[in-house]
């Protein structure tokens, strides 16, 4: 199994391209269900939990067309890919496949608009905490599905005439199931009014793909998102969205090592809230005309406080990163994580390289140490991963992560993209 070997102690100067967002891609792709026209995507990253819903898609009937061609800017492996699903071959997603990746569970919004008719098996994913799927249900119940749970899956039937629009209100915010319903109610009949949508980036990218398809939504970026149901979408061509996660960990990362990076390609008011925390810390932030740009010369690592909270709070998906930070702050700072609970796996494997954290219910307290140390540390999920390879940067001598799988789902060529800026980082086989 493969490991990233890290010599920490560089400082980070560069370029770093960001490459499309991994949280856009998979919905995107799954929009392609919806449609018997083909749906191009452009800049889709090329990770492992994209390779593995492709296979999902696949044994749905998607055919499924890339585009090989490396994108000059940025040279970043980004691809274009073609999805065409003529015919819907397959309304069950089965377990051997939706357990590896819990996004692959969306697939029963399309599939139950367009066939009337799906069985999804409970999903999988990162081991953070439970992550239930009754807002999924509720939601498409309310659009007047019958959802019935039977051997660890979801059995959903349309009512004969197809799903009716409606008004639901989510009673927490969800991505995932405002994707879904945006999807599924793109072609009901009637209107369909989400209230408590998510306001994320990736929900709005998802909105405005749906739109260039033929759908009517509008609200998108709102807590109150509005489709009036069409009764067929078409293909398009949409181009996916900058990964907000991978910006932010590449800054935080330059925050921790100091040095001075240009992230390419990526819009700073994708994380406003993250970036505010990273110049909170000490780290000059400014945005260039292609990207941001991120230094810090000199000058501590000054304590923050964050809170994670939905979209255009703190994210989630950066949290293990900027404790990874702080643990090299001057001082005292607490995160707290409010999205989901068991989200400090990596509180321990940072401790392995001297970090002192406190953990205290859903709050950690770091307290800042002059010096990390190298050591063999494991990777728990996909975000906890690159704090530690973040902290190995900035540690004294050799640091490994084994696990790396995590890191493969989600990030694009991280090892090069990180030695490109000076780094001492590189991926070993046993
Ligand atoms: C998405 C992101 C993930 C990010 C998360 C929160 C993708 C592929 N993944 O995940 O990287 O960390 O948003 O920003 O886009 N919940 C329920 N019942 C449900 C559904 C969710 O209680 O039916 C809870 C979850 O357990 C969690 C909270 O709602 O506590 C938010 O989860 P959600 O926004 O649904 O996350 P995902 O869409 O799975």
């Amino acid at each position: 199994m493969d490991r990233i070997r890290i010599i920490g102690g560089n400082p980070l100067n560069g370029i770093i391209p960001i490459s499309g967002a991994k949280n856009a891609a998979l919905p995107l792709m799954i929009a392609s269900l919806l449609t018997s026209d083909t749906l191009t995507l452009e800049n889709v990253p090329h990770l492992a939990d994209v390779e593995q819903l492709m296979r999902i898609l696949g044994n749905h009937g998607v055919d499924i067309a890339v585009n090989g061609r490396r994108e000059s800017q940025g040279e970043t492996y980004s691809r274009t890919i073609h999805f065409t699903c003529r015919t819907v071959v397959d309304t069950t997603a089965p377990y051997d496949l939706v357990s590896k990746m819990r996004a692959s569970f969306w697939v029963i919004g399309p599939l139950l608009a367009r066939e009337g008719q799906a069985r999804v098996s409970l999903p999988g994913g990162c081991a953070i905490g439970t992550r239930p799927v009754d807002l999924f249900i509720e939601g498409l119940t309310a659009l007047g599905a019958e959802m019935e749970i039977d051997g660890g899956y979801i059995n959903a039937k349309a009512p004969k005439g197809g799903l009716v629009g409606t008004r639901y209100t989510f009673p927490k915010v969800s991505v995932g199931a405002t994707h879904v319903m945006m999807m599924a109610a793109a072609l009901a009949r009637g209107t369909t009014v989400i209230g408590n949508a998510a306001r994320e980036p990736e929900v709005v990218d998802l909105a405005n793909c749906l739109n260039a398809m033929g759908a009517k939504i509008s609200g998108h970026g709102t807590s109150t998102i509005t489709i009036e149901g069409v009764t067929s979408l078409s293909g398009a061509r949409h181009r996916v969205l900058p990964d907000r996660i991978e910006t932010g960990t590449y800054a935080m990362a330059v925050a921790m090592t100091g040095g001075d990076v240009t992230l390419e390609g990526t819009n700073a008011h994708l994380l406003d809230t993250a970036l505010e925390a990273i110049r909170r810390a000490g780290a000059e932030v400014t945005e260039t005309a292609s990207g941001i740009r991120v230094v810090r010369n000199g000058g501590g690592i000054k304590p923050v406080d964050v809170v994670t909270d939905p979209y255009p709070g703190f994210p989630t998906d950066l949290q293990a990163q900027f404790m990874g930070l702080m643990t090299r702050s001057s001082g005292v700072s607490h995160i707290t994580e409010t999205i989901f609970e068991n989200r400090f796996m990596h509180v321990q494997e940072l401790a392995r390289l001297g970090a002192r954290i406190s953990l205290s219910g859903q709050t950690a307290k770091i307290e800042g140490v002059q010096k990390l140390r190298g050591a063999p540390v494991m990777a728990t999920d996909l975000r906890a991963s690159v704090s530690l390879v973040i902290a190995g940067l900035a540690a004294e001598g050799e640091t490994t992560v084994s696990r790396v799988y995590h890191l493969d789902r989600g990030f694009e060529r991280l090892e090069e993209k990180l030695t490109n800026c000076g780094a001492t980082v590189e991926r070993v086989s046993d």
